[in-house]
C-alpha cells in the first residue's frame, strides 16, 4: 500500500519505518528542511532503540524516502497519516494549527480518493476541522472530489516505539466510512497476526479514547506520589504499598511507581488539553486539576530534600544522573529534572549532569547558562560533587559502584528520584540516601 506520514518526529518517523518494514510504500513528509536532510544523509534524528536499522534497511530497500516536497507527499499515499505535534497552546488547549496546515495542503493538492488519518493526539471534534479545511481547499479548486476522515490515535511510547507499534496492545480506529476502516485494517493485518487487535468505534470516541488513557496513567503517577509523600511522613514505606495494592487484579502492578513527577511530551499537555475540552463543554475534570497540581508540587520535591539535607547550597555542586524524561529517549520536553536543575540554580548551586542520549541536545539547551554543565559520562558528573541527585532510571544507573560515589562526593548522600536502589544496600556503604516515600 501507498502510505504518507506527514510529520517525522517521534511518532511519525517510527510510524513511517515500521509501516514500510511491512512492505508498504512510506513516503515521509516534514516541513523542517534539516531534518529530512539530516535523514537523507543517513542520520536519526532522534534517540530511539532499533529505528536505526528499520529505516537503513527500508530505504535501501526503497520503500521509505523523506522529503519536503508537498505536492509529491499528497500525490504518494492513498492513505495520509497526520502525525505532526500538537504542543499545549497558551491556554493548555491542543495547539492544532500544525494539523490544520497538514489537512489544507492534502486538500490542496489531492487527485483522487483518500483516506486523511489522524496519529497526532488531538481534541474531540478535529476530525470535523480537518475535513472543513480539506473542503474549503477543495471548493477553491471547484473539485467535488471525496475523500474519508479517520482518527487513529498513536500509544506508543518513547523509548519502546518500535516493540509497541510493531505488537500493539490495541489499534483504534475511529471511522464511519467503511471504505477507510477496510483500508487501515488491510494496513494494520501485519502487526496484529495472532489475535485481532483493531477496535472500531466513532471518530469522537476514539479521539476522547487517546486523552482518556494518557490522563488515566498520569492519574496513577500523582496518586502514588501522593501517596508516597504520605508513607514518607508516616513512616510506610511507598515499594511494600506499592507491592501490596499492585497484587490485586483489579489496579494490577503497572504504572504504580513513585517519583519526582512526569514529564515528557505527551501526559502533562494531554492533561491539560483535556481539562481545557472538558471545561468547554462544561464537564470540568477536577480529578485532573488535581493530578496536574500534584505533578508541578511533586518535581520540586527532591530539590526541597536536596536543600533541607545540605542547607544553604551556595557554591555547592550537585552531580545529577539523567536529564531525559524518562529512560531510553533523548526527550526532555517538560522533565521533571528541569525543575530540579532550575531550583538548584536558583539556590545557588553548581549543576553536573550527565545523560546517557539526551546529553548530546542538553549541552546546547544549557550552552553556557551559568552553573550547569553536560559532562559526557556519570563518573565525571560526580567530580567535584558535593552530592548526587538521579533523576532519570537509565540502565547503567541501577548498579553503580557505590563505594566510588561515597568516595567522590563531599557530603556521602544520593537523593534518588526513581526509588532505583534497597535503602540497606546504599546504607552499608556509608551513603545518605534520599529516595521518595520510602523508609530509610
Ligand atoms: N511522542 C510520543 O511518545 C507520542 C506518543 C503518542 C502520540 N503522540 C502524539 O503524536 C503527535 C506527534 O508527536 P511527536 O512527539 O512525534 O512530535 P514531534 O515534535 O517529535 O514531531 C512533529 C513533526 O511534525 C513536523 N511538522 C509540523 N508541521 C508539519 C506540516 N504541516 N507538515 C509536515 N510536517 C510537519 C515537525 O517539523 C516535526 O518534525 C503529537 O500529537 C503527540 O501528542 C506522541
Amino acid at each position: 500500500m501507498k502510505v504518507t506520514v506527514i510529520g517525522t518526529g517521534y511518532v511519525g518517523l517510527v510510524t513511517g519505518a515500521c509501516l514500510a518494514d511491512a512492505g508498504n510504500s512510506v513516503f515521509c513528509l516534514d516541513v523542517d528542511e534539516k531534518k529530512i536532510a539530516r535523514l537523507n544523509a543517513g542520520e536519526i534524528p532522534i534517540f530511539e532503540p532499533g529505528l536505526e536499522a528499520i529505516v537503513r534497511r527500508n530505504e535501501a530497500a526503497g520503500r521509505l524516502r523523506f522529503s519536503t516536497d508537498v505536492a509529491a507527499s499528497v500525490a504518494h499515499g492513498d492513505v495520509q497519516m497526520i502525525a505532526v505535534g500538537t504542543p499545549p497552546g497558551e491556554d493548555g488547549s491542543a495547539d492544532m494549527q500544525y494539523v490544520l496546515a497538514a489537512a489544507r495542503n492534502i486538500g490542496r493538492h489531492m487527485a483522487g480518493w483518500k483516506v486523511v488519518a489522524t496519529k497526532s493526539t488531538v481534541p474531540v471534534g478535529t476530525a470535523d476541522k480537518v475535513r472543513k479545511q480539506i473542503e474549503a481547499e477543495l471548493a477553491r479548486r471547484k473539485s467535488k472530489l471525496e475523500f474519508a476522515v479517520v482518527s487513529n490515535p498513536e500509544f506508543l511510547k518513547e523509548g519502546a516505539a518500535i516493540e509497541d507499534f510493531m505488537r500493539p496492545d490495541r489499534i483504534v480506529i475511529g471511522a464511519e466510512d467503511p471504505k477507510a476502516v477496510a483500508l487501515l485494517r488491510q494496513l494494520y493485518a501485519p502487526f496484529q497476526r495472532n489475535h485481532e487487535r483493531v477496535m472500531v468505534m466513532g471518530v469522537r470516541s476514539a479521539e476522547l479514547t487517546k486523552y482518556a488513557a494518557n490522563s488515566m496513567l498520569a492519574t496513577r503517577i500523582s496518586f502514588m506520589n501522593e501517596i508516597a509523600n504520605l508513607a514518607e511522613a508516616i513512616g510506610a514505606d511507598i515499594e511494600d504499598v506499592r507491592r501490596g495494592i499492585g497484587s490485586d487484579p483489579r489496579i494490577g502492578y503497572h504504572f504504580l511507581y513513585a517519583g519526582a513527577g512526569f514529564g515528557g511530551s505527551c501526559f502533562p499537555k494531554d492533561v491539560k488539553a483535556l481539562q481545557r475540552s472538558a471545561a468547554e463543554a462544561g464537564r470540568p475534570l477536577r480529578v485532573l486539576e488535581a493530578v496536574e497540581r500534584t505533578n508541578e508540587a511533586q518535581k520540586h520535591v527532591l530539590g526541597t530534600k536536596i536543600r533541607n539535607r545540605l542547607g544553604n547550597l551556595q557554591g555547592k555542586t550537585i552531580a545529577l544522573w539523567g536529564i531525559a524524561f524518562k529512560a531510553n529517549t533523548d526527550d526532555m520536553r517538560e522533565a521533571a529534572s528541569l525543575v530540579l536543575i532550575a531550583d538548584l540554580v536558583a539556590a545557588g548551586a553548581r549543576v553536573r549532569a550527565y545523560d546517557p542520549a539526551a546529553g548530546h541536545q542538553a549541552k546546547k539547551m544549557f550552552g553556557e547558562q551559568t552553573g550547569v554543565s553536560v559532562v559526557d559520562s556519570a563518573d565525571a558528573a560526580l567530580e567535584g560533587a558535593d552530592a548526587l541527585a538521579v533523576i532519570t532510571e537509565w540502565q547503567e544507573f541501577r548498579s553503580p559502584d557505590f563505594a566510588a560515589i561515597k568516595a567522590a562526593l563531599k557530603t556521602p548522600a544520593i537523593f534518588d528520584g526513581r526509588n532505583l536502589y534497597d535503602p540497606a544496600v546504599v546504607k552499608g556503604y556509608g551513603l545518605e540516601y534520599f529516595p521518595i516515600g520510602r523508609k530509610t
